[in-house]
């Protein structure tokens, strides 16, 4: 086993932090993790499990093992009429797994193109983006309970999954380590196309035959212009989940905000666009030190540099209150604090 000592954190977190890690060590097989969670050297050791580092901000160093999940491989196992079901390990970057099935004509994962992130994080918060969710292709998944170190299946019903959310970020939290995800993917496409910024796109890219490649582009263009690049702008991308007001409260800010932006959801709520929110409480563009809202896209909180992970929170603290003075709705934090 290697195990580092004291190492930054920043290479491995997208808001680029830099914490440090007292213990850190990356593994690539089922078997190393079970290893590690055997060992007694870190029986007394709080355990972080790090995927690609995309949906967290670090506020300080860690004083316990930092564990970095490097699984890697896709694999398609088998097929019935209408689907492939292809398992991928924890490790695989999420888009290069979208790059093979675009590759493959494996269709389902095209709306989320370009999310950052690994596959192992993915059924975490159940990412989604322009009207697809992980769920609509999630099969199954294997993890390591880390109490007995057994491998466990989860199926569909079992993660509880709902918007950002499933029973790994809830009451499984810390309690399992992804290590594979299987994907059920379709033969026969079902393009959604609905979300308005993709049919704007499809119409600029004068498209006749419809494919998925071509939404992926579609999305990649869009995500490309609205979006920080991790690389270049430290951001965890939505820093907030859009708020769920119901109806009358909906309707009464709509008699002192005609522009309101809400959308009915299945629970009979209505989904309010926390980005516009945050625009209107004037925060987009705003940079306070490295510690900024981003200028094309107020929901995303970024690291123009030397940002500490305080100096973010407390920005999203002050954004949260003032929010919730202007329109009286409570934002909450997608991003998980560490
Ligand atoms: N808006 C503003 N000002 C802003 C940002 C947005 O007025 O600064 C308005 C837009 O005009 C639009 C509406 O808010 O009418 C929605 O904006 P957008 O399409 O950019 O989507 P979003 O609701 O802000 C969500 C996801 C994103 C996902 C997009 C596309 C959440 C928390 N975020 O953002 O997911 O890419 O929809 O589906 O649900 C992520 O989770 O990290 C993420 C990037």
């Amino acid at each position: 086993m290697q195990i580092q000592e004291n190492i930054s954190l920043k290479p491995y977190n997208t808001f680029g932090m830099d914490v440090l890690a007292r213990y850190f060590y990356a593994f690539s097989t089922v078997d190393q993790m079970q290893e590690i969670g055997a060992s007694d050297s870190f029986k007394h050791y709080p355990v972080l499990v790090l995927g690609g580092g995309s949906n967290m901000l670090l506020t300080t160093n860690f004083d316990g093992l930092v564990i970095k999940n490097e699984i890697p491989g896709i694999e398609l196992l088998s097929e019935d009429a209408n689907h492939y079901f292809v398992k991928v390990g924890a490790g695989v970057d999420w888009h290069e797994f979208v790059l093979y099935c675009l590759e493959k004509n494996y269709a389902g994962v095209e709306n989320l193109a370009l999310i950052p992130g690994k596959v192992g994080a993915s059924p975490m918060q159940n990412i989604g983006a322009y009207g697809v969710e992980m769920k609509d292709v999630f099969h199954s998944l294997e993890a390591i309970n880390v109490d007995d170190l057994n491998l466990v299946t989860f199926y569909n019903s079992d993660c509880e999954f709902g918007y950002r959310e499933s029973v790994f970020k809830n009451k499984c939290k810390n309690q399992f380590v992804i290590t594979s995800v299987t994907f059920r993917l379709n033969k026969v496409p079902i393009f959604k196309t609905g979300y308005g910024a993709i049919e704007y796109a499809l119409q600029e890219m004068k498209v006749d035959t419809l494919s998925i490649q071509h939404i992926a582009q579609a999305v990649m263009r869009i995500r490309n212009s609205k979006l920080p690049n991790p690389n270049v702008i430290g951001n965890a991308g939505s820093f907030f989940k859009n708020p769920e007001i119901d109806t009358i409260q909906f309707e009464s800010l709509k008699k002192y905000f005609p522009n309101i932006n809400g959308y009915p959801t299945d629970s009979g709520k209505i989904k309010i666009a926390a980005g516009w929110l945050i625009e209107q409480a004037g925060w987009k563009g705003y940079r306070n030190g490295d510690a900024g809202c981003h200028d094309k896209q107020a929901l995303v909180l970024v690291n123009h540099g030397n940002a500490t992970g305080i100096e973010v929170f407390e920005l999203s603290e002050n954004i949260i209150s003032s929010v919730h003075d202007k329109f009286g709705i409570f934002l909450h934090r997608e991003v998980n604090i560490y």
